[in-house]
């Protein structure tokens, strides 16, 4: 047993006190979310604005291969209405977004809800201009400036369909993302300035749409004022077209299964999926996962420290806060700078509520000493939150002491990109923690353990297996744009009836769920996914590559590192500058979260009689754990394992 993990942390009965959902709140909720989905989320549902309320609320099904997921499917409504103009009247001068710029120097700015709304109109108006209209796709590659926020509430009240790519992409994969999803329009911003250095980020969306569909328009936000080239009638800039934009333009009424984004996600095979979410349920779920998971009250302070890149950011810094009227925090910089203290420094700064970050950020803070934080007033803060990855109980304790000063429940919340929201975490006034378990499930959840070989629902309460979800939840993605054979292959093929959510989990004797991590081909580093046969493609693309095979092994700060196993083609060398090439090949190809930890050298790759790469015994030597590599019979060659493991990367 790993220390601190049987320890049980139940709130304190002040926090209790003055919580929106205690421990009987909580079985009452789930108990009727469960018994009568219909009944439950009808009610749930009215806590956004219809401009026609639904009359039907649920109508899915999980049945292979006929998929089909629809949420309030009859209401119409506005996703940029519900996040802004319904709060004009109450709280048009309160803060929608605080913004804190990269230099700790510079000045935050604190946009309210009438300044959001007037920017957000303007911004629709650009995009209708530039011949934006309802269904068109818009591709986001800007960094954390408010205008981010605004572009995407913009694409949402005209009913354009926006697809956020990380800034921290490579021109590569942005091209390969505005192909995928047809983008008419690409905005960017000149530069992104990030700990301190630069991205030139108009550069990367220039070569992307070399490659890729150079008919595609780019609007450029002013970050930096920096000169970059623009072209007649093909690049235009943010700030002259905004300066004669109207401030006045009417929400597109929508409907509820009309959809509101494509994020685009890595899975085990093939390259990224276009994650498709709709608008009246996602907003729903978004919305509710917010209020509760984060107990969040009136006049809080919420800040999740994530991208906008990420559905982290979709969900819990633009549409879930800003459709519950709260004042949420955007911040264009990194954990690291100037110092190791700026989280700290800035949850101080804005007297943060609820602060919201991933398990890699805690340990590598955690590394650098109690200094950085030492000199911060935390004291404002009342909830803290986990996403990502599992998180190691020694961070949850360090985090728990350090940063909650052991007064501040931790929400490990467990979701995906595909799931819209929250699926599994504690309620903070109701559920006791146990550090490193993400819990129980949310509100209409029904998280299911099988048993991977024979796909049997584990009915004992203390249980094993793969992680699948009995019954569709309004956030749920419906489809892989373009193709939804594929979503249906992906995530209801393999066990039928279900959910996949390709995660194993343990569940104990409490009910607790704690996720053990993928057990499929998709790594999980520093919380950011990635599926091996992408970088295994970003690697065969090199010319002197023949073959590549890429898993994962323990990392202590990112969790998984990456380790590429490497064969060249037929007469090359391998010497240590083509190592070092290779990784900075896969980082230009991908982009810097995919640099590759290791790169070993492998004339020979471990494959079955059939020719297949047999990953698990890859995977034992990346973790130096050789000793038991499990049945080796079925190998073609079983002396390339021996040269592999002599080989491999001493760490
Ligand atoms: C995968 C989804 C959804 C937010 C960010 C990641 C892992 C996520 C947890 C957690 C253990 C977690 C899972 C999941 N994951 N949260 N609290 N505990 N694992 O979204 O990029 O779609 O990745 O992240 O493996 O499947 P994503």
């Amino acid at each position: 047993m790993i220390e601190h993990m049987d320890e049980i942390y139940p709130p304190s009965p002040e926090f209790v006190a003055q919580a929106k959902v205690d421990a009987k709140k909580y079985e009452e909720w789930y108990a009727a979310s469960v018994a009568d989905p219909e009944a439950f989320w009808g009610e749930h549902g009215k806590r956004l604005d219809w401009i026609k309320p639904y009359t039907k609320v649920k109508n899915t099904t999980f049945a292979y291969p006929d998929v089909s997921i629809k949420w309030f499917e009859d209401g119409v409504l506005n996703a940029a209405a519900n996040c802004i103009d319904r709060h004009l009247e109450k709280r048009g001068d309160q803060t929608a977004i605080i913004w804190e710029p990269d230099d700790p120097n510079a000045e935050a700015r604190h946009i309210t809800y009438r300044e959001l709304h007037e920017e957000v109109c303007k911004f629709a108006n650009v995009l209708k201009g530039l011949g934006i209209g309802k269904g068109d796709r818009v591709v986001i590659y800007l960094p954390m400036i408010p205008e981010a926020a605004y572009a995407m509430l913009a694409c949402a009240r005209i009913g354009a369909i926006h697809s956020v790519v990380f800034a921290g992409f490579s021109p590569e994969a942005l091209g390969s993302r505005i192909d995928d999803c047809g983008a008419k329009l690409v905005i960017t911003a000149d530069e992104a300035p990030r700990g301190g250095r630069i991205t030139p980020l108009k550069a990367n969306a220039d070569e992307a749409r070399k490659h890729h569909g150079d008919h595609v328009k780019c609007l450029v936000v002013e970050r930096t004022g920096a000169d970059v080239p623009m072209v007649e009638g093909q690049d235009f800039s943010y700030s002259k077209l905004r300066a004669e934009a109207s401030a006045e333009c009417p929400p597109e009424p929508m409907g509820a299964e009309d959809p509101l984004f494509i994020l685009y996600t890595s899975g085990s095979t093939g390259k990224p999926k276009g994650v498709l979410h709709t608008t009246g349920g996602y907003l729903v779920y978004a919305s509710m996962t917010h209020e509760y998971t984060f107990d969040y009250h009136d006049g809080d302070i919420f800040w999740c420290t994530a991208d906008v890149g990420w559905v982290t950011g979709h969900s819990y810094i633009v549409y879930g806060p800003l459709a519950n009227g709260a004042t949420t925090l955007m911040f264009e910089g990194v954990p690291t700078y100037p110092d190791a203290g700026r989280f700290w420094a800035v949850i101080d700064k804005h007297k943060v509520n609820q602060f919201y970050t991933a398990p890699t950020a805690i340990r590598a803070l955690m590394g650098k000493g109690l200094e950085y934080v030492e000199p911060y007033d935390l004291s404002s803060l009342k909830v803290l939150g986990t996403v990502g990855e599992p998180i190691n109980p020694e961070a949850w304790i360090w985090y728990h002491k350090h940063i909650g000063k052991e007064r501040c429940p931790i929400v490990d919340t467990w979701w995906q990109t595909e799931t819209g929201g929250h699926m599994i975490t504690p309620l903070p006034g109701a559920i006791p923690t146990k550090p490193g378990s993400a819990t129980k499930p949310f509100f209409g959840v029904q998280p299911v353990v099988l048993d991977p070989q024979t796909g049997e629902e584990i009915t004992s309460i203390e249980a094993e297996g793969v992680l699948c979800i009995k019954d569709s939840w309004p956030g749920q993605m419906r489809t892989v744009f373009g193709d939804h054979k594929r979503f249906v292959e992906t995530y209801f093929s393999q066990y039928k009836g279900y959910y996949f959510s390709g995660d194993g989990c343990r569940r104990d004797a409490d009910g607790y769920y704690w996720i053990t991590g993928r057990v499929d081909d998709v790594l999980n580093v520093s919380g950011h996914r990635m599926g091996t046969a992408e970088i295994e493609s970003a690697l065969v693309a090199h010319p002197k590559v023949a073959e590549a095979a890429v898993v994962g092994f323990p990392h202590p700060v990112k969790g998984q590192g990456i380790y590429c196993y490497v064969t060249l083609m037929a007469g090359e060398e391998y010497t240590d500058e083509l190592r070092e090439e290779l990784r900075q090949w896969v980082r230009k190809e991908i982009g810097p979260i995919a640099t590759p930890d290791y790169i070993q050298w492998a004339p020979g790759l471990p494959k079955t009689r059939s020719g297949k790469i047999m990953r698990r015994i890859l995977r034992k030597i990346a973790e130096n754990d050789f000793s038991n590599l499990g049945d080796t019979s079925t190998l073609a060659d079983p002396s390339v394992v021996e040269e592999l493991i002599q080989n491999r990367m001493n760490r």
